[in-house]
Parts: C-alpha cells; sequence; structure tokens
C-alpha cells in the first residue's frame, strides 16, 4: 500500500463527503424542476454529475495506491429549502467546507511527504477556487434580480433555446 492508512482513511472518508455534495445538488436541482426553473435544475443536476466524478477521483485514486475502498455512511441531503437564494447560499457553504477538506487534506499528505498525493489533490485545490466563486457569483446574482424576475430569466432562456 503507497498510502499511509491515516490518509486513506481520510480519502475514503472524502469519497463520502463528495457524494454528499451530489445528493445535496440532485436535491436542489428537484427544487428547481418542481418550480419551473428548467435552466437553474439543468445547473445543479450538472453539478451534482461533477461531484459524482470527484468521488470517483478518490476512489480511483485509492485503487491505485493499493489500498482499500470503504465506502462510508452518506448522510440524507437536507429537504427544506426555504427560497432560490438559499439554496445557493447552502451551496456556497458546502463548497467552502469541501474546500476546508480538501486543505485538511492536503495538510495530512505535507506531513508525510506523500508527493503523490499532493500532485493529486492540487487538481482538487484548483478545482475549489472555480467551484466557490461560481456559487459566489451565482448567489450574488439571485440576491439582486429576487425570485420573480428570476423566473423572467429562467423563460427567456428557455424561448431562447427553442427558437435556437
Ligand atoms: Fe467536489
Ligand atoms: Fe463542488
Amino acid at each position: 500500500m503507497r498510502i499511509s492508512e491515516q490518509l486513506a482513511k481520510m480519502m475514503n472518508e472524502q469519497f463520502g463527503n463528495e457524494m454528499g455534495a451530489a445528493m445535496q445538488y440532485m436535491q436542489i436541482a428537484t427544487y428547481f424542476d418542481g418550480r419551473s426553473l428548467p435552466k437553474f435544475a439543468e445547473f445543479f443536476y450538472a453539478q451534482a454529475v461533477e461531484e459524482q466524478e470527484h468521488a470517483m477521483k478518490f476512489l480511483h485514486y485509492l485503487l491505485d495506491v493499493g489500498a482499500e475502498v470503504s465506502i462510508p455512511a452518506i448522510a440524507a441531503p437536507v429537504y427544506e429549502i426555504p427560497d432560490t437564494a438559499a439554496s445557493f447560499q447552502m451551496s456556497l457553504d458546502w463548497e467552502n467546507d469541501v474546500t476546508a477538506q480538501i486543505y485538511a487534506l492536503m495538510d495530512r499528505a505535507m506531513e508525510e511527504k506523500d508527493y503523490a498525493a499532493q500532485a493529486f489533490l492540487q487538481w482538487f485545490v484548483t478545482e475549489q477556487i472555480e467551484e466557490v466563486a461560481s456559487m459566489e457569483t451565482l448567489l450574488d446574482v439571485v440576491k439582486r434580480v429576487g425570485d420573480k424576475n428570476l423566473f423572467m430569466i429562467e423563460s427567456y432562456l428557455t424561448r431562447e433555446e427553442e427558437s435556437a
């Protein structure tokens, strides 16, 4: 096994965190789907797929270094979503949490002088910058336009697509 037990354990946990994010984004997508906001639903369904890909990266890394994969229990997503802005705030908080988790993994990899793990984790460090930035931007836009105008933006985008 070319990884320490502790780091392998943390990566197994991170598989769970990424899958948890995927489930949370799926839940949020259904919130928008149920409110006839397909563009926003699409965005969150796509986010969910991305999170599953992140989880798979951890799974394959563990296998590549000869560690065991043991998928942890994954908590149910938050079901109650008060409004659109809250869903983006929730997502932003989640992404900030994930960044902290990735940093903890990186700290550990550096402590152990596990250079392979550091190279692997670097991709996530960069990815999180993008994830946090895009959620921040969307939260800002949503807060400024308000729920009513959000609907107008959606129907406009849908019409645009249909006429294209
Ligand atoms: Fe992720
Ligand atoms: Fe993410």
